[in-house]
């Protein structure tokens, strides 16, 4: 695929309906030639719109005009590029834990959670966080997450976690303002109910600290989760993570956590965690399918703001 069209793509794919401002603004790079010029001579894994984006936002740069974003990515470029080559998306959406939720209150209790791909953290808190339902809710905590369920009766319960820990290449750390400014700078412009949520499950965060390790998902996988308390059940997750980890790489995950102890719960974009066979997804937008070790079980909707089940 070109970068015109990642950016096309991310534009009608990812963000339509969800970020009118992104929507705008990833179709006018992907007709600027200019733009596409720079971004050209950065490595592949460098070019995409959330990177981008989410570094001309921590710059201060405007977003909202694609004309001014063109003159600011201009004239800023050689801070920008910087940025971008030492940086990596890692949005952190506590939302989520709203479409793992009812898998995890099934699954026999307490739980022992390691998340893959953690970032801050912030899904390894789902027994901390209120879910709504419709007018179903679950727990009584902050920040409270919607989220649209459909096919299937909502959770009845909390799970019960005795041990989280996360595994990432580069573990954020949200007691760190500049971590903090990250993150925010990654969730995209309308979404301020995401950015107070952000602060809530932050804060979460802050009180109880996880266990983060700086590792890869392959490599240093066995030796954390050998260290999950007996007589508790492994949870290996990992929510939007494997779209950063090269193909060979995702075939070798696969084979360590399948020889682990306990369950696998995966919340990744079909394309590139496949399954044999699927439901049509339920709308045009862009969906993730959870499943439960290696079977699929519904489609979800990015920031976890739904979830339908299949027949
Ligand atoms: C888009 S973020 C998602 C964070 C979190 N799972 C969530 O859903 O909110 C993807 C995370 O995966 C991490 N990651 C990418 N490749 C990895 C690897 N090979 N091993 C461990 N972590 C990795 C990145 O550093 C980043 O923090």
């Amino acid at each position: 695929m070109t970068i015109a069209e990642t950016y096309a793509r991310f534009a009608t794919r990812e963000v339509r309906g969800v970020s009118p401002t992104y929507d705008r603004l990833s179709l006018a790079v992907a007709g600027d030639d200019e733009l596409l010029a720079l971004l050209a001579t950065l490595p592949a894994a460098k070019r995409q719109p959330n990177l981008l984006f989410g570094v001309v936002r921590l710059l201060g740069g405007p977003v909202e005009e694609p004309a001014a974003f063109h003159d600011y990515v201009v004239a800023h470029w050689p801070e920008i590029e910087a940025e971008m080559r030492a940086r990596a998306t890692q949005t952190n959406e506590a939302g989520r834990c709203a479409v793992l939720l009812p898998v995890l209150a099934a699954l026999p209790q307490p739980l022992a959670l390691l998340e893959v791909g953690a970032s801050a953290g912030l899904c390894l808190y789902p027994d901390r966080y209120a879910y709504r339902y419709g007018d179903h809710r679950v727990g009584t905590g902050q920040p409270v997450l919607d989220c649209a369920l459909t096919g299937a009766a909502p959770p009845a319960r909390l799970p019960e976690v005795v041990w989280r820990a996360g595994l990432d290449l580069n573990p954020l750390d949200v007691t760190d303002p500049a971590d903090l400014a990250w993150l925010d700078a990654l969730i995209w412009p309308e979404h301020a109910h995401r950015r107070t949520r952000l602060r809530a499950a932050a804060a979460v965060a802050a009180a109880d600290p996880p266990l983060l390790v700086r590792g890869d998902l392959v490599d240093d996988l066995p030796e954390l989760a050998a260290q999950a308390p007996a007589g508790a059940t492994l949870v290996v997750f990992h929510t939007s993570v494997l779209y950063q980890v090269p193909p060979s790489r995702r075939d070798a995950f696969a084979g360590v956590v399948r020889g682990l102890p306990g369950h696998w719960l995966a919340n990744e974009d079909p394309e590139v965690l496949p399954h044999a066979a699927l439901p049509e997804p339920p709308a045009d937008a862009h969906c993730n399918v959870l499943a439960l070790d290696g079977k699929p079980l519904a489609w979800t909707r990015g920031h976890g703001q739904a979830i339908t089940w299949f027949g």
